[in-house]
């Protein structure tokens, strides 16, 4: 058995669950990371997950393109998909704008892993975004997001017991 993981991360939460996962999974694993290499052959692999992070409600457009473009292919797959994004009540959301339907339907778990807000990491325009988001929940009393490193060993843990 083999398992593969896609992921896109812009400033590296999501390229670091995702490799946190891969060490919990019992199959073989390989990470690959879709803004680096869109060229792989899906039909080597038995298990799919899928991993992106949310700017502005969307996901990297790497794996949005990806996941359009191989569908087909995808599906015929167990997919198991997370996310690592700020506003845990808009998961549901994002994942419809993020995913074709079929995607979606067909998956088997869609969790989120939290998020990381390092403004030392940042560009310019993300670190004036999120100053004003940081002092918006200053205000209102909302917290910041975290990783959930307990959702990896969830989703580890339902992805070694999944039968084909
Ligand atoms: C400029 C900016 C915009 C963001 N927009 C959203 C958003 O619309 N919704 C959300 O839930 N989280 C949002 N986030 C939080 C990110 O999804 C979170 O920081 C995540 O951990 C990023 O993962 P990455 O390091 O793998 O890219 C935003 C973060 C930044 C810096």
């Amino acid at each position: 058995m083999s398992t593969l993981i896609l992921y896109t991360s812009t400033y590296g939460l999501t390229e670091r669950m995702a490799k946190k996962l891969g060490e919990q999974i019992e199959d073989k694993v390989e990470c690959l990371n879709l803004m680096q290499n869109r060229n792989v052959d899906l039909t080597q692999y038995d298990k799919l997950i899928i991993g992106a992070s949310i700017y502005m409600g969307q996901i990297q457009k790497e794996m949005k393109q990806f996941c359009e473009a191989n569908e087909a292919e995808m599906i015929k797959h167990p997919i198991f998909i997370f996310l690592c994004c700020g506003i845990e009540a808009n998961v549901g959301t994002y994942l419809e704008h993020a995913f074709p339907k079929a995607i979606i339907e067909h998956s088997r778990v869609r969790v989120s892993f939290g998020g990381e807000l390092d403004l030392n990491k940042m560009k310019f325009l993300h670190r004036t975004i999120t100053k004003m988001m940081i002092k918006n929940s200053e205000k209102t009393g909302q917290l910041l997001p975290n990783p959930k490193y307990e959702a990896i060993e969830g989703l580890a843990k339902i992805i070694n017991t999944d039968i084909i």
